[in-house]
């Protein structure tokens, strides 16, 4: 990837593949791989649900605002946003300035599945899970389908889903 190749943003509810989607994009694009997540637990020396605890939601939206101002490289990476980044106000538009936003969608279903094991989601650590990943995608959907480019996984390879944005994001770029 050339160094003003633009940004690709993934974004999209947790447990839609955008870690695993978009480390292999990146690969097949020679573009660095960052991962909102990883890069604010970095910065903060602490878990993202460590932040929670002991700071509350607030913080952590703040540690996410800063990566995406002033917290990650202008051009060259494939971006997985944690699945509330895009969500807050003003934030879809300011990734939408730095590259190209791809949303990926999946069934509640899959997304139950593929969240159950693990309890580092404070926002799922909840009693009915099932019914706060109705709750928050009905909230959320809406705002993620304003991405650039959105895309179904549900039934897909991660290379049949890669091979889709790569085409999107060649066409963009063109
Ligand atoms: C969140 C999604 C998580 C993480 C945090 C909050 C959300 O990232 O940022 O637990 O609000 O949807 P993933 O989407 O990578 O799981």
């Amino acid at each position: 990837m050339q160094e003003a190749t633009k940004n690709i943003y993934l974004i999209g509810f947790m447990g839609v593949g955008k870690s695993a989607i978009g480390r292999r994009l990146a690969h097949e694009l020679d573009a660095q791989f960052t991962d909102s997540d990883q890069a604010i637990e970095q910065q903060a020396g602490l878990t993202v649900k460590q932040i929670f605890e002991q700071s509350g939601e607030a913080t952590f939206r703040e540690y996410e605002r800063r990566f995406v101002e002033t917290g990650h490289p202008a051009s060259g990476q494939v971006i997985a946003c944690g699945g509330g980044l895009a969500v807050q106000p003003g934030m879809l538009a300011q990734l939408k300035q730095r590259g190209i936003v791809v949303s990926l969608f999946a069934s509640e279903a899959t997304i139950l599945k593929r969240t159950r094991k693990n309890k580092q989601r404070p926002l799922l650590n909840v009693e009915n899970p099932a019914e706060k990943i109705r709750a928050l995608l009905q909230e959320r959907s809406p705002i993620y389908m304003q991405a650039n480019v959105c895309v179904a996984t549900d039934g897909r390879s991660i290379n049949d889903v890669v091979q889709h944005i790569k085409r999107a994001c060649e066409a963009m770029n063109s």
